[in-house]
């Protein structure tokens, strides 16, 4: 894997970022399916640079009955034979609140897949720390949902944290948000528990919503997506983005988890800067993340920053089209 992120970012955290977040190895998959986790998911297995162990699903844009058929859905109709565990149907604190305006009812925007395979034994809390305690080589940890269940993973055994080459996770955001005028929605649904990640000491890198809003499903990045293949993966990819309610404000609609892979596999369309990151918890700002650029040890997390999106659209349809 090449970094173009600069030299200065990268040694300003300690570590070449290759280095700290070792890409090309077994990654965990933590998400909640919702339509730009599906296009992740789909990236991610079409992608054999990464190893996916494991996917762990959390309740989030809709419930975790759903989500968990959405993501058994979405790994069948690759062939892939990929464990997906059920995780928390609920956050550390407080209600559990789904996103079905975005996503739709069944989490997928109205796109029928056919029904998948049955959810592997074992609570993803468990299966979380049980990969990370039996695997000789570090895992990296990729999360786009709500991140309750790496929270209680990490919670339950914090030494772990020392098996992680890294967690990559979209979450937050500098300016804005996207559920409420300061909150984006993952940071938002379990605030706790992305604390409980941001004070966990290992290497975390952020795809907040000021880069995922870069990465814009316009008409014509659509077409261009469509014309890259022939399979059933990327027609239902297409289709889901096709049935997405358009953004009141932006002139796409983002497609936010796919960056937090595509980081992993195409870190030279990224720049990032590391930073201080934090996250209110009250309810007054609850979600709210705080994001100082920092270096040295006062930071905790690399942060996303700028996309080559053009490029990005491509790559993704060049790797999704290799899928059936
Ligand atoms: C995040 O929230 C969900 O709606 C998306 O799947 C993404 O993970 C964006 O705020
Ligand atoms: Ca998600």
């Amino acid at each position: 894997m090449t970094a173009s992120v600069s030299l200065s970012v990268s040694e300003s955290l300690g570590a070449p970022i290759d280095a700290r977040i070792s890409a090309v190895g077994p990654v965990i998959i933590d998400c909640d399916p919702g339509t730009d986790d599906a296009i992740a998911l789909w990236l991610a297995l079409a992608s054999p640079e990464i190893m996916v162990r494991a996917i762990t699903v959390v309740g989030g844009n809709v419930g975790l009955s759903r989500t968990l058929a959405n993501a058994l859905a979405v790994v069948a109709l690759t062939g892939a034979s990929v464990p997906v565990h059920a995780g928390a149907e609920k956050p550390l604190r407080g209600a559990f609140t789904a996103a079905p305006r975005v996503h739709g009812e069944d989490g997928l925007a109205g796109v029928h897949l056919p029904p998948g395979g049955a959810a592997a034994a074992g609570q993803a809390e468990a299966v979380i720390r049980a990969m990370l305690r039996a695997s000789p080589e570090k895992l990296t940890v990729v999360g786009i949902g709500p991140a309750t269940n790496l929270a209680l993973a990490l919670r339950a055994a914090p030494d772990l944290a020392a098996k992680l080459a890294g967690i990559v996770l979209m979450s937050g955001a500098r300016n804005g948000g996207n559920v409420s005028n300061m909150a984006e929605f993952n940071a938002w649904s379990d605030p706790e528990a992305l604390d409980i990640l941001l004070r966990a000491g290992c290497p975390i890198t952020l795809a907040p919503l000021d880069l995922t809003h870069q990465a814009l499903v316009t008409p014509a990045r659509l077409s261009r997506l469509r014309a890259a293949g022939g399979g059933k993966v990327l027609a239902a990819a297409c289709d889901i983005l096709a049935a997405l309610p358009p953004h009141p404000m932006l002139p796409g609609r983002p497609l936010h988890d796919p960056c937090a892979i595509g980081w992993l596999l195409r870190p030279d369309l990224f720049t990032a800067f590391p930073a201080r990151v934090s996250v209110v918890c009250d309810a007054h700002a609850r979600g709210k993340t705080e994001i100082v650029p920092a270096a040295g040890v006062a930071a905790n997390a690399l942060v996303l920053e700028t996309l080559a999106a053009d490029q990005f659209f491509a790559f993704l349809g060049e790797r999704i089209s290799r899928l059936p």
